[in-house]
């Protein structure tokens, strides 16, 4: 069977890693977390302290920074590696996601991750999530996705995530947080998030997982 690039793009927290894991699983796929790069880089400035308004120091952390992932057996889960530490938890916390949107929002970060995202998918059969991937990682992906729900859900959703990962955050900060990266997201010069021409529209808020998942490798099974 041909091996395809399945790109899934959409707004924070409608679904899309969780989808896009699975999807990966059943093709027997590699996944990429694009979220998580742009958080592990977010992660490194804020632990050196650096000035996202000076290009010198942005540039300099930039090849400083090698971001892996690695295969958890335990929890069966991909995990973020910065610089060889184990960072999956850290990226995930709030202070990240308050700063990450800010930090994605940079031209030379944007720059060295997509080159690093291209270069992942070289040799294809590969499902990668983010904002960007199906206008300008991979524009040519076989499969585009663009994936949204009702906001009112989607903040319930990053509620309980954090909840299972033993952060208490208010829904309210939780709603603030994702308008507040909705709009740094889709407003800004760098490659915004936009929905693609020739992208699936999956609409999350009344489906199961197990049915975005079963919709999608469907879809991908048609291009191979
Ligand atoms: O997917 P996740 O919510 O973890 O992404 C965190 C942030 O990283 C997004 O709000 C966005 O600012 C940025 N991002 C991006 N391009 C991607 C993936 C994520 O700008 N391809």
């Amino acid at each position: 069977m041909k091996k395809i690039i399945i790109a899934i793009d959409g707004y924070s927290a409608c679904g899309k890693s969780s989808t896009a894991k699975r999807v990966a699983a059943a093709l027997n796929y590699a996944y990429v977390d694009t979220g998580a790069m742009y958080r592990s880089v977010t992660l490194y400035f804020i632990e050196h302290y650096i000035d996202l308004t000076n290009p010198k120091s942005v540039s300099k952390a930039l090849d400083e920074i090698s971001i892996t992932f690695h295969h958890n057996k335990s929890s069966n889960q991909n995990e973020t590696f910065l610089n060889g530490l184990n960072v999956e938890k850290k990226i995930r916390k709030m202070e990240i996601s308050q700063k990450v949107s800010e930090v994605a929002a940079i031209k030379a970060v944007r720059a060295a991750m997509v080159k690093q995202q291209q270069k992942m998918g070289k040799s294809k059969g590969i499902v990668m999530d983010g904002r960007d991937i199906g206008s300008v990682v991979f524009p040519d992906a076989e499969l585009k996705i663009f994936m949204n729900a009702d906001f009112d859900v989607r903040a319930e959703r990053r509620q309980k995530e954090f909840f299972d990962k033993d952060q208490l955050v208010d829904l309210d900060e939780v709603k603030e947080n994702l308008r507040s990266r909705d709009k740094i997201d889709t407003t800004r010069a760098e490659s915004p998030l936009v929905r693609p021409a020739d992208a699936v529209d999956v609409d999350t808020t009344h489906m199961f997982l197990e049915e975005q998942v079963d919709h999608i490798v469907q879809l991908a099974t048609g291009k191979m």
